[in-house]
């Protein structure tokens, strides 16, 4: 019953995260902005390797520029914009070679994006913006990527309730038991 009615909540948190592209003109008090960022650091990573770097945009000046990476007005209306940056050095690379840094940072921003909802902040991935101007502002090198912009802040707008019923393959279509085909 306890494992039941934790597994609820947590599908309930998970549905209530949505792409927030709107936000209130409010800032983010500072604990919650440190609880988002927590829930990031604990994040699992391959041998444990947390080859991420969490960049906090506030001021104005270099929110400007971040937000100029990434060519739709929307995102200017946070009050702050997290970039998470990966570092390929740091990351743990298996015997064939592959590289993890991506695996690792979905799931930080997965954490972070889930912490944000239940703090009732909205937030939502943006990886279609100019990487190398991006790590150009950011002062990163070569070795750190910046491979998510997360904008966070109060949510001006709302997820439509229906979407994991409209917008979301069933289970029929995506589940294979044993083997593809
Ligand atoms: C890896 C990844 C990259 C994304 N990049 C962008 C982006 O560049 N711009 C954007 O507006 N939304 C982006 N999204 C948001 C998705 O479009 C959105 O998560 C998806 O349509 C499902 O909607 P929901 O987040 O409201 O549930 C991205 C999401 C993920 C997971």
């Amino acid at each position: 019953m306890y494992i039941k009615t934790i597994i609820m909540e947590f599908i309930e948190l998970a549905k209530s995260r949505y792409s927030s592209r709107k936000y209130q003109d409010k800032e983010i008090e500072e604990e919650k902005l440190l609880q988002v960022l927590e829930a990031g650091r604990i994040a699992p990573s391959a041998a444990n390797k947390q080859p991420w770097e969490f960049i906090v945009i506030r001021e104005k000046e270099n929110l400007e520029k971040i937000c100029g990476t990434y060519q739709r007005d929307w995102i200017r209306a946070a009050p702050a914009v997290i970039a998470i940056c990966g570092d390929h050095k740091q990351a743990w690379h298996g015997s064939d070679e592959k590289d993890h840094t991506d695996i690792d940072i979905a799931i930080a921003v997965d954490h972070m994006t889930l912490a944000a909802s239940d703090l009732g902040l909205g937030t939502c991935w943006v990886c279609a913006f100019d990487k190398e101007l991006c790590a150009e502002i950011l002062g990163l090198p070569e070795h750190i990527e910046p491979i998510v912009l997360l904008p966070l802040g109060y949510p001006a707008d709302q997820g439509d309730p229906n979407r994991h019923n409209s917008q979301r393959k069933p289970l029929e279509e995506i589940v294979k038991w044993e083997k593809h085909s």
